[in-house]
Protein backbone atom coordinates (compact mmCIF):
# COMPACT_ATOMS: atom_id res chain seq x y z
CA UNK A 1 0.00 0.00 0.00
CA UNK A 2 1.37 3.19 -1.04
CA UNK A 3 1.32 6.37 1.44
CA UNK A 4 0.02 9.38 1.46
CA UNK A 5 2.87 11.22 -0.19
CA UNK A 6 3.24 8.36 -2.93
CA UNK A 7 -0.29 8.95 -3.71
CA UNK A 8 -0.32 12.54 -4.21
CA UNK A 9 3.33 12.50 -6.47
CA UNK A 10 0.98 9.59 -8.33
CA UNK A 11 -1.81 11.85 -8.70
CA UNK A 12 0.49 14.95 -10.66
CA UNK A 13 1.75 12.03 -12.58
CA UNK A 14 -1.00 11.29 -14.20
CA UNK A 15 -2.45 14.32 -14.49
CA UNK A 16 -2.99 14.82 -18.24
CA UNK A 17 -2.98 18.42 -19.01
CA UNK A 18 0.65 20.00 -20.12
CA UNK A 19 0.27 23.55 -20.91
CA UNK A 20 3.62 23.88 -22.58
CA UNK A 21 2.22 21.32 -25.57
CA UNK A 22 -0.11 24.33 -26.64
CA UNK A 23 1.90 25.66 -29.09
CA UNK A 24 0.83 29.54 -28.46
CA UNK A 25 1.21 29.29 -24.77
CA UNK A 26 4.62 27.88 -25.71
CA UNK A 27 5.59 30.82 -27.42
CA UNK A 28 3.79 33.15 -25.39
CA UNK A 29 5.96 32.08 -22.19
CA UNK A 30 9.32 32.28 -23.81
CA UNK A 31 7.81 36.37 -25.38
CA UNK A 32 6.75 37.22 -21.67
CA UNK A 33 9.80 35.64 -19.47
CA UNK A 34 11.82 37.54 -22.18
CA UNK A 35 12.94 41.36 -21.06
CA UNK A 36 13.78 42.38 -24.67
CA UNK A 37 10.76 41.11 -26.45
CA UNK A 38 8.51 43.91 -28.15
CA UNK A 39 5.52 44.96 -28.36
CA UNK A 40 5.32 43.55 -32.25
CA UNK A 41 6.53 40.36 -30.68
CA UNK A 42 3.47 39.81 -28.85
CA UNK A 43 1.38 41.08 -30.94
CA UNK A 44 2.42 38.70 -33.72
CA UNK A 45 1.97 35.68 -31.25
CA UNK A 46 -1.55 36.91 -30.16
CA UNK A 47 -2.82 37.43 -33.31
CA UNK A 48 -3.42 34.23 -34.41
CA UNK A 49 -5.20 33.05 -31.31
CA UNK A 50 -8.99 34.08 -31.50
CA UNK A 51 -9.67 33.22 -27.68
CA UNK A 52 -6.41 35.89 -26.49
CA UNK A 53 -7.26 38.42 -29.09
CA UNK A 54 -11.13 38.77 -28.10
CA UNK A 55 -10.35 38.89 -24.33
CA UNK A 56 -7.41 41.27 -24.76
CA UNK A 57 -9.95 43.65 -26.93
CA UNK A 58 -12.77 43.17 -24.80
CA UNK A 59 -10.52 44.39 -21.61
CA UNK A 60 -9.65 47.41 -24.18
CA UNK A 61 -13.43 47.90 -24.06
CA UNK A 62 -13.82 47.21 -20.07
CA UNK A 63 -14.85 50.25 -18.01
CA UNK A 64 -10.94 50.41 -16.91
CA UNK A 65 -9.72 51.71 -19.66
CA UNK A 66 -12.52 52.64 -22.28
CA UNK A 67 -12.49 56.30 -23.33
CA UNK A 68 -15.53 56.18 -25.09
CA UNK A 69 -14.51 54.83 -28.33
CA UNK A 70 -15.60 51.03 -29.15
CA UNK A 71 -12.19 49.29 -30.10
CA UNK A 72 -12.41 46.62 -32.44
CA UNK A 73 -8.48 45.94 -33.43
CA UNK A 74 -6.00 43.69 -31.15
CA UNK A 75 -3.47 46.20 -31.92
CA UNK A 76 -5.61 49.22 -30.86
CA UNK A 77 -6.99 47.16 -28.23
CA UNK A 78 -3.19 46.54 -27.11
CA UNK A 79 -1.71 50.31 -27.04
CA UNK A 80 -5.16 51.21 -25.21
CA UNK A 81 -4.11 48.79 -22.28
CA UNK A 82 -0.38 49.21 -22.37
CA UNK A 83 2.09 47.08 -23.17
CA UNK A 84 2.96 45.89 -19.71
CA UNK A 85 -0.30 45.30 -18.61
CA UNK A 86 -1.26 43.52 -21.48
CA UNK A 87 1.81 40.91 -20.62
CA UNK A 88 0.23 40.50 -17.16
CA UNK A 89 -3.29 39.98 -18.80
CA UNK A 90 -1.90 37.37 -20.93
CA UNK A 91 -0.03 35.69 -18.22
CA UNK A 92 -3.03 35.60 -16.00
CA UNK A 93 -5.15 34.41 -18.94
CA UNK A 94 -2.59 31.51 -19.65
CA UNK A 95 -2.77 30.11 -16.00
CA UNK A 96 -6.90 30.70 -15.97
CA UNK A 97 -6.95 28.78 -18.75
CA UNK A 98 -4.76 26.43 -19.19
CA UNK A 99 -4.01 25.77 -15.37
CA UNK A 100 -6.90 26.29 -13.07
CA UNK A 101 -9.72 25.52 -15.62
CA UNK A 102 -8.25 22.24 -16.86
CA UNK A 103 -8.06 21.20 -13.53
CA UNK A 104 -11.08 20.98 -13.00
CA UNK A 105 -11.02 22.10 -8.97
CA UNK A 106 -14.11 23.15 -7.96
CA UNK A 107 -15.28 26.71 -8.20
CA UNK A 108 -15.11 28.02 -4.59
CA UNK A 109 -11.50 26.66 -4.20
CA UNK A 110 -10.86 27.91 -8.22
CA UNK A 111 -11.45 31.05 -6.56
CA UNK A 112 -9.94 30.78 -3.17
CA UNK A 113 -6.34 29.89 -5.11
CA UNK A 114 -6.74 32.57 -7.63
CA UNK A 115 -7.57 35.12 -5.60
CA UNK A 116 -4.32 34.27 -3.38
CA UNK A 117 -2.33 34.37 -6.16
CA UNK A 118 -3.44 37.62 -7.59
CA UNK A 119 -3.07 39.39 -4.52
CA UNK A 120 0.26 37.83 -4.21
CA UNK A 121 1.73 38.51 -8.31
CA UNK A 122 0.33 42.64 -7.78
CA UNK A 123 2.41 42.58 -4.44
CA UNK A 124 5.28 41.30 -6.17
CA UNK A 125 5.43 43.29 -9.16
CA UNK A 126 5.22 46.68 -7.06
CA UNK A 127 8.09 45.35 -4.97
CA UNK A 128 10.16 44.49 -7.80
CA UNK A 129 9.33 48.31 -9.29
CA UNK A 130 10.63 49.44 -6.59
CA UNK A 131 13.80 47.37 -6.00
CA UNK A 132 14.85 47.22 -9.57
CA UNK A 133 16.62 44.24 -9.20
CA UNK A 134 14.30 41.68 -11.24
CA UNK A 135 12.14 42.38 -14.10
CA UNK A 136 8.48 42.93 -12.82
CA UNK A 137 7.01 41.05 -15.33
CA UNK A 138 8.88 37.70 -14.56
CA UNK A 139 8.15 38.72 -10.66
CA UNK A 140 4.58 38.47 -11.39
CA UNK A 141 4.51 35.30 -13.31
CA UNK A 142 6.90 33.33 -10.83
CA UNK A 143 4.36 34.86 -7.66
CA UNK A 144 0.78 34.06 -9.97
CA UNK A 145 2.51 30.24 -10.03
CA UNK A 146 3.58 29.92 -6.08
CA UNK A 147 1.25 28.07 -5.08
CA UNK A 148 0.67 25.76 -7.93
CA UNK A 149 1.06 22.59 -5.69
CA UNK A 150 -1.83 23.46 -3.79
CA UNK A 151 -4.06 22.69 -6.61
CA UNK A 152 -2.93 18.74 -5.80
CA UNK A 153 -4.17 19.21 -2.56
CA UNK A 154 -6.95 20.78 -3.34
CA UNK A 155 -8.30 18.17 -5.85
CA UNK A 156 -7.05 15.18 -3.65
CA UNK A 157 -8.17 16.16 0.40
CA UNK A 158 -11.61 16.88 0.84
CA UNK A 159 -11.14 19.10 3.77
CA UNK A 160 -7.89 20.98 3.02
CA UNK A 161 -9.72 24.27 2.49
CA UNK A 162 -10.22 24.13 6.09
CA UNK A 163 -6.74 23.06 6.59
CA UNK A 164 -5.59 25.89 4.95
CA UNK A 165 -7.67 28.68 6.51
CA UNK A 166 -7.35 27.27 9.87
CA UNK A 167 -3.76 27.13 9.97
CA UNK A 168 -3.44 30.53 8.77
CA UNK A 169 -5.76 32.22 11.22
CA UNK A 170 -3.49 30.39 13.54
CA UNK A 171 -0.33 32.05 12.65
CA UNK A 172 0.99 28.17 12.01
CA UNK A 173 3.21 27.19 9.37
CA UNK A 174 0.85 25.81 6.45
CA UNK A 175 4.43 23.77 4.90
CA UNK A 176 4.75 21.47 8.78
CA UNK A 177 0.97 21.13 8.66
CA UNK A 178 0.81 19.37 5.94
CA UNK A 179 4.00 17.73 6.13
CA UNK A 180 2.88 16.21 9.35
CA UNK A 181 -0.62 14.51 7.77
CA UNK A 182 0.37 14.38 4.05
CA UNK A 183 4.08 13.39 4.23
CA UNK A 184 4.55 16.67 1.60
CA UNK A 185 3.60 19.89 1.52
CA UNK A 186 2.07 22.10 -1.19
CA UNK A 187 5.87 23.32 -2.09
CA UNK A 188 7.37 19.46 -3.08
CA UNK A 189 3.87 18.82 -5.02
CA UNK A 190 4.48 22.86 -6.68
CA UNK A 191 7.97 21.92 -7.54
CA UNK A 192 6.64 18.21 -8.78
CA UNK A 193 4.13 19.77 -11.42
CA UNK A 194 6.44 22.75 -12.17
CA UNK A 195 9.42 20.34 -13.30
CA UNK A 196 6.48 17.99 -15.20
CA UNK A 197 5.65 21.26 -16.43
CA UNK A 198 8.80 22.40 -18.06
CA UNK A 199 8.40 25.93 -16.48
CA UNK A 200 11.62 27.47 -16.21
CA UNK A 201 14.51 26.38 -13.17
CA UNK A 202 14.16 29.56 -11.47
CA UNK A 203 10.35 29.00 -11.53
CA UNK A 204 10.59 25.86 -10.53
CA UNK A 205 13.55 26.76 -7.26
CA UNK A 206 11.45 29.25 -6.27
CA UNK A 207 8.24 27.33 -6.34
CA UNK A 208 9.97 24.58 -4.16
CA UNK A 209 11.38 27.48 -1.39
CA UNK A 210 8.71 29.81 -1.34
CA UNK A 211 8.20 29.55 2.71
CA UNK A 212 11.77 28.17 3.54
CA UNK A 213 14.63 26.60 2.46
CA UNK A 214 17.03 28.46 -0.14
CA UNK A 215 18.02 28.47 -3.56
CA UNK A 216 21.09 29.32 -6.10
CA UNK A 217 22.53 32.35 -4.97
CA UNK A 218 21.30 33.39 -8.74
CA UNK A 219 17.58 32.86 -7.90
CA UNK A 220 17.55 34.69 -4.41
CA UNK A 221 16.26 38.20 -5.75
CA UNK A 222 13.54 36.67 -6.96
CA UNK A 223 12.57 34.34 -4.20
CA UNK A 224 12.75 37.40 -1.97
CA UNK A 225 10.03 39.28 -3.48
CA UNK A 226 7.76 35.85 -3.88
CA UNK A 227 8.20 34.96 -0.29
CA UNK A 228 7.81 39.09 0.88
CA UNK A 229 4.94 39.73 -1.21
CA UNK A 230 3.28 36.04 0.20
CA UNK A 231 4.46 36.99 3.54
CA UNK A 232 2.54 40.72 3.37
CA UNK A 233 -0.70 39.04 2.57
CA UNK A 234 -1.41 37.71 5.57
CA UNK A 235 0.72 40.57 7.60
CA UNK A 236 -1.02 43.06 9.80
CA UNK A 237 -0.19 47.12 10.37
CA UNK A 238 1.08 46.25 13.65
CA UNK A 239 3.09 43.62 12.94
CA UNK A 240 6.50 44.40 13.39
CA UNK A 241 7.93 44.69 9.44
CA UNK A 242 10.59 44.23 7.64
CA UNK A 243 11.67 46.80 5.37
CA UNK A 244 9.73 44.68 2.14
CA UNK A 245 6.63 44.25 4.32
CA UNK A 246 6.86 47.77 5.08
CA UNK A 247 6.87 48.63 1.17
CA UNK A 248 3.64 46.86 0.38
CA UNK A 249 1.78 47.88 3.36
CA UNK A 250 2.45 50.93 2.44
CA UNK A 251 0.87 50.29 -0.89
CA UNK A 252 -1.77 48.07 0.16
CA UNK A 253 -4.32 49.92 -0.88
CA UNK A 254 -2.99 50.32 -4.59
CA UNK A 255 -2.10 46.49 -5.02
CA UNK A 256 -5.99 46.02 -3.79
CA UNK A 257 -7.00 47.80 -6.27
CA UNK A 258 -4.89 46.32 -8.91
CA UNK A 259 -6.09 42.62 -7.89
CA UNK A 260 -9.82 43.48 -7.86
CA UNK A 261 -9.21 44.77 -11.49
CA UNK A 262 -7.48 41.19 -12.83
CA UNK A 263 -10.49 39.77 -10.86
CA UNK A 264 -12.79 41.82 -12.59
CA UNK A 265 -11.34 40.82 -16.31
CA UNK A 266 -11.25 37.29 -15.29
CA UNK A 267 -14.38 36.78 -13.60
CA UNK A 268 -14.41 33.04 -12.35
CA UNK A 269 -17.76 32.07 -11.34
CA UNK A 270 -19.36 28.30 -10.98
CA UNK A 271 -21.01 28.33 -14.24
CA UNK A 272 -17.28 28.33 -16.14
CA UNK A 273 -15.74 25.43 -14.48
CA UNK A 274 -18.77 23.28 -13.29
FE1 LIG B 1 2.67 28.68 -0.28
FE1 LIG C 1 1.01 31.69 -1.00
Amino acid sequence: MKNLREQLIDRIKTLQILPTLDNVAEKLLVILDDKNSSFHDLNNVIKYDQAISSKVISIANSAYYSRGVEIFSLQRAMITIGYEEVKNIVTCLLFVENILKELKLRSDLLLELWKHSVYVACAARVLAGRIFSEDPQKVFTVALLHDIGKIILYMAVGDYSELVQDTVGKGKSLNKVEMARFGTNHEELGYILSVKWRFPEEFSQVIRCHHEGAVPEKYQPLLRMVRAADRFTTASIHHNADPETFILLKEREGIMKEMRKIMNFFQLDGHETD
